[in-house]
């Protein structure tokens, strides 16, 4: 079997080397109990906690949560405020830990139009952490899939420009090393809570090929035994790529 489609087969009884989440629910879980919105966000955060840490725990490698969409600035000013707050105050009272145990921390998005005291931390945050070897948990701020795309294209042109790419080089490869997550695997397993059955503009260009998983579980009350729910769907399934079955299994037993 060729190396490359043996990284590939992953799945296929194997854990995700790469778990791609969209947290959704956080709202309605507040007005379920009458509480404001943001109470919903803050509970968001404590299941944020619990299952990093278990993905931390299960040696997964890469774990990538959307916090903030392009779109989600389109929500009421108070609620977008409190938001910020929250991101910034989780930020700073939880990247000592995440140090401590090992994780990198990576925020990905449009980080310019943040206020520049956030950005500051988050470049201070990912400096602390960057030679950590465990967990890498990625964090998407204001991020959207089509921006990704956008900026890679960008930076590619301006290669282009300046006589280090060859427009003849374009290709899926070469654009593949411009997305914000070129250093990292691409999502095995992609999984939304909540009810909603959308990507909603995340990681689109890496999504290509990723298992995915929903679920009605309001994102607050998502916990460690849905998320092994999850993985056991992911390793239960059998991923083509483009193959045959009999191709997958035949290739199995070589
Ligand atoms: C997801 O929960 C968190 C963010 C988008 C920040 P929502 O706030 O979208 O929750 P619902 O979908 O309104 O319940
Ligand atoms: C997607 O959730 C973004 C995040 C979880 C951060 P939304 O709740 O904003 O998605 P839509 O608008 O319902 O598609
Ligand atoms: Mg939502």
């Amino acid at each position: 079997m060729s190396d490359e489609l043996a990284s590939k087969l992953i799945g296929n009884g194997e854990n995700p080397r790469h778990i791609a989440i969209i947290m959704d629910g956080n709202g309605r879980w507040a007005q379920k109990r009458m509480m404001p919105r943001i109470m919903g966000h803050h509970a968001g955060v404590k299941a944020v906690r619990k299952i990093v840490e278990f993905c931390a725990k299960q040696n997964i490698e890469v774990l990538s949560l959307f916090a903030f969409s392009s779109e989600n600035w389109r929500r009421p000013k108070d609620e977008v405020n409190l938001l910020m707050e929250l991101f910034m105050s989780t930020l700073q009272s939880q990247v000592d830990k995440l140090h401590k145990n090992n994780i990198r921390l990576r925020i990905i998005g449009d980080k310019a139009a943040f206020p520049e005291k956030l950005q500051a931390k988050i470049r201070a945050a990912e400096q602390q952490t960057a030679n950590n070897t465990g967990l890498t948990l990625v964090i998407a701020a204001n991020y959207g899939g089509r921006w990704d795309i956008a900026q890679a294209v960008q930076k590619i042109v301006a290669g282009i420009r300046a006589g280090e790419i060859e427009e003849q080089a374009i290709s899926e490869q070469l654009i593949s090393q411009y997305v914000v997550t070129a250093d990292l695997a691409e999502p095995d397993l992609f999984i939304r809570t909540g009810g909603e059955e959308r990507v909603s503009n995340f990681l689109l260009w890496q999504l290509a090929y990723t298992e995915f998983f929903f679920t009605d579980m309001l994102w607050p009350d998502f916990d460690q035994k849905m998320m092994q729910k999850a993985i056991d769907s992911f390793k239960s399934r059998q991923r083509r790529f483009g193959h045959t079955s009999e191709q997958i299994v035949d290739k199995r037993i070589l």
